[in-house]
C-alpha cells in the first residue's frame, strides 16, 4: 500500500513500543470533513461474483469496478489455485475458468477469508466434488456454515467433515427446495446455493433468501452467464438448472458499507460531504435513522449529501438483514452516537462479537455500557485522541471515525484489517480535508529501542 503523507509535517514520532514492520494510520482529528467522495466497488459483491466466474466452462468473464482491496487479492489467488486464469487491469478482472485443475481449495486462503468458502458451490456444480476447509470463526463470532452444508446435502452431495475441511462428492446434483433461517437469512448461504443451483438438474427454490444488493448483483451476473435465476433481491429465489454456463461481462455495484463509512465520518466531524456513486436505496434504514437524529441528509439517484454542522440527538437501532439496519454499519453508527446530544440504545442481533471494538472507544473517552447484545451509548461532549488497535474491518473503520472526531493525534494500528475492505481510505479522507497519514513503521531491533523524543522520519 502506498504511504500517504500529511499536508503539514507530523510532530516528532517517538516509538513508544517495539513494533514489527506494522502499518498505522495517524490522524490529527477535529477537522470537519468537506467535499465529495466517490465510493469504490463493493467487496461483498465482488467476492461472490469472482467465485461464480468458476462456473463458466467456456469463454472469459470480465468484471468491472472491482475494488483493489486485500480480500479481492485473496479471492483471485484462490480461484487461480483452482485452475482459473486471472488477469487484473486496474479495476477490471478477467477470468477464464474453462479448465479447472483441482477440486481441493487451499487451506491458507479459506482460513484468511470466510468468503473463500464460496468456491464450494462452483466446484460441486462443475466437478461434483469439493474439498474446502471450514472457514472457522472470527472476532465477530462462531460464523457456522450449516445452512450451506445442509443445502448441498439436499441437492445430492455426500458430505463429511474431516480434519477441519468439508469433503463433498455428488453422484447426483439436483435442484431442491431450501428453507433458510428466517432470523438470519444468511447472505453467504444464499449466494452459495444460487451458484450451486445454476448447474443442478431441475429447479431450486430458496425461501427466506437474503435480500442484500449483492445478491441482486450476483443474480444479474449468473443470468448473463446463461443461468436462469429469478427473484434475486426478494426472499424467494428460484433457479432453473442448465447444463452449461459461459463467461460474461458484469459491473460490480459500488460499496454501500464504504458509503456508510464516509457518511458516518462526515457526521462525527460535523462536516458537509457528498458521497457519490451510490443509490440511497442501498442504505435505507441507516439514512432514516440519521434523519431521525436531526442530521440533514439529501439524496439523488446516485448520491447522498450530509450536512452535519449542528448537534444531533441519540437514536435507538437494532441490526437486521437487508432492508433492515446492516450489522456492518453498526460500529460506524455507534461511534457517531457517542457524540450525540442524548442516549442511544443499540442492539446487535446478527453477531455475538460485534461490540469487540467498544473497549478501544472507551479509551478515547466514550461512555458505553454493554449487556449481552445491547449497547447503551451515553453522550459525551468529545472524544480524546489515543493510540488504538483495530480488531476487524469495520472495527478499524469505527476507530478511524472516532479519531477524525477527536482533537489531537491518534494512531490506529492493525491497518491490515482496514485494507481488507477499503481502497485507499487515507487518500480519500485526505481529499475531504482530513489530516491523515498512513505510515509504515520500521522493524526495530529490541536492543535499539529509541529513546523518547528521537526523531524518526517516515518515508
Ligand atoms: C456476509 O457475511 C458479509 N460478508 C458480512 O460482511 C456481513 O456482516 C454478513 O453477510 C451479514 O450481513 C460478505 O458478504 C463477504 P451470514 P456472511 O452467513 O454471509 C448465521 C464485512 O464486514 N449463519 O449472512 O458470512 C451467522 O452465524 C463482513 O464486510 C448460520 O447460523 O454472513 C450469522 O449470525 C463481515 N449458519 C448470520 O447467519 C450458516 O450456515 C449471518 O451470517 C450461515 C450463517
Amino acid at each position: 500500500m502506498k504511504s500517504v503523507q500529511l499536508k503539514q509535517e507530523l510532530p516528532e514520532v517517538s516509538v513508544s513500543s517495539v513494533t514489527k514492520n506494522q502499518d498505522q494510520i495517524v490522524i490529527l482529528g477535529g477537522v470537519p470533513l468537506r467535499g465529495e467522495v466517490q465510493v469504490s466497488g463493493s467487496k461483498n459483491s465482488s467476492l461472490p461474483i469472482l467465485a461464480a466466474s468458476l462456473l463458466a466452462s467456456r469463454g472469459q468473464s470480465v468484471l468491472h469496478n472491482v475494488p483493489s482491496i486485500a480480500d479481492v487479492d485473496i479471492m483471485c489467488k484462490m480461484i487461480s489455485s483452482l485452475g482459473a486464469h486471472v488477469t487484473r487491469e486496474d479495476h477490471t478482472v478477467i477470468i477464464d475458468a474453462s479448465h479447472l485443475k483441482t477440486s481441493v481449495a487451499p487451506q491458507k486462503y479459506v482460513r484468511q477469508m470466510r468468503a473463500s468458502f464460496y468456491v464450494a458451490a462452483p466446484l460441486l456444480a462443475r466437478l461434483h466434488s469439493a474439498e474446502v476447509p471450514l472457514p472457522g470463526g472470527c472476532v465477530l463470532g462462531t460464523r457456522p456454515i450449516d445452512y450451506h452444508i445442509n443445502a448441498f446435502r439436499k441437492m445430492g452431495a455426500q458430505i463429511t467433515v474431516e480434519r477441519g475441511a468439508m469433503l463433498a462428492k455428488a453422484e447426483r446434483w439436483e435442484g431442491a427446495k431450501v428453507l433458510l433461517d428466517h432470523k438470519n437469512s444468511s447472505v453467504g448461504a444464499t449466494v452459495n446455493i444460487m451458484m450451486a443451483a445454476c448447474l443442478a438438474k431441475g429447479t431450486t427454490v430458496i425461501e427466506n433468501a437474503a435480500r442484500e444488493p449483492e445478491v441482486i448483483n450476483l443474480g444479474d451476473f449468473l443470468n448473463k452467464m446463461g443461468g436462469r435465476v429469478s427473484g434475486a433481491g426478494t426472499s424467494t429465489i428460484t433457479i432453473e438448472g442448465v447444463t452449461e454456463l459461459h463467461g460474461a461481462e458484469q459491473e460490480i455495484y459500488n460499496d454501500r458499507i464504504e458509503a456508510g463509512t464516509f457518511i458516518a465520518a462526515a457526521i462525527a466531524t460535523h462536516g458537509d460531504v457528498r458521497v457519490r456513486g451510490l443509490s440511497p436505496d442501498h442504505l435505507p434504514v441507516f439514512l432514516e435513522k440519521y434523519q431521525e437524529a436531526g442530521v440533514s441528509i439529501s439524496t439523488g439517484e446516485d448520491w447522498i449529501q450530509v450536512q452535519a454542522s449542528s448537534p444531533y440527538s441519540g437514536v435507538d437501532i437494532s441490526t437486521s438483514p437487508f432492508p433492515g439496519f446492516a450489522t456492518d454499519l453498526q460500529p460506524l453508527f455507534l461511534t457517531t452516537m457517542c457524540l450525540a446530544q442524548s442516549k442511544s440504545v443499540i442492539q446487535e442481533t446478527i453477531y455475538d462479537g460485534r461490540f469487540n471494538y467498544v473497549p478501544e472507544l472507551l479509551r478515547m473517552g466514550a461512555d458505553v455500557d454493554i449487556t449481552d447484545n445491547t449497547a447503551i451509548v451515553h453522550a459525551v461532549p468529545k472524544l480524546g485522541a489515543a493510540q488504538v488497535k483495530s480488531s476487524d474491518l469495520r472495527a478499524g473503520a469505527a476507530l478511524v471515525i472516532a479519531s477524525l472526531a477527536a482533537e489531537g493525534r491518534s494512531e490506529i494500528s492493525n491497518v491490515k484489517y482496514i485494507d481488507r475492505g477499503y481502497e485507499d481510505l487515507a487518500t480519500k479522507l485526505q481529499n475531504l480535508g482530513a489530516q491523515v497519514a498512513r505510515q509504515h513503521l520500521p522493524t526495530i531491533d529490541t536492543e535499539e529501542v529509541p529513546q523518547p523524543g528521537l526523531k524518526i522520519s517516515h518515508k
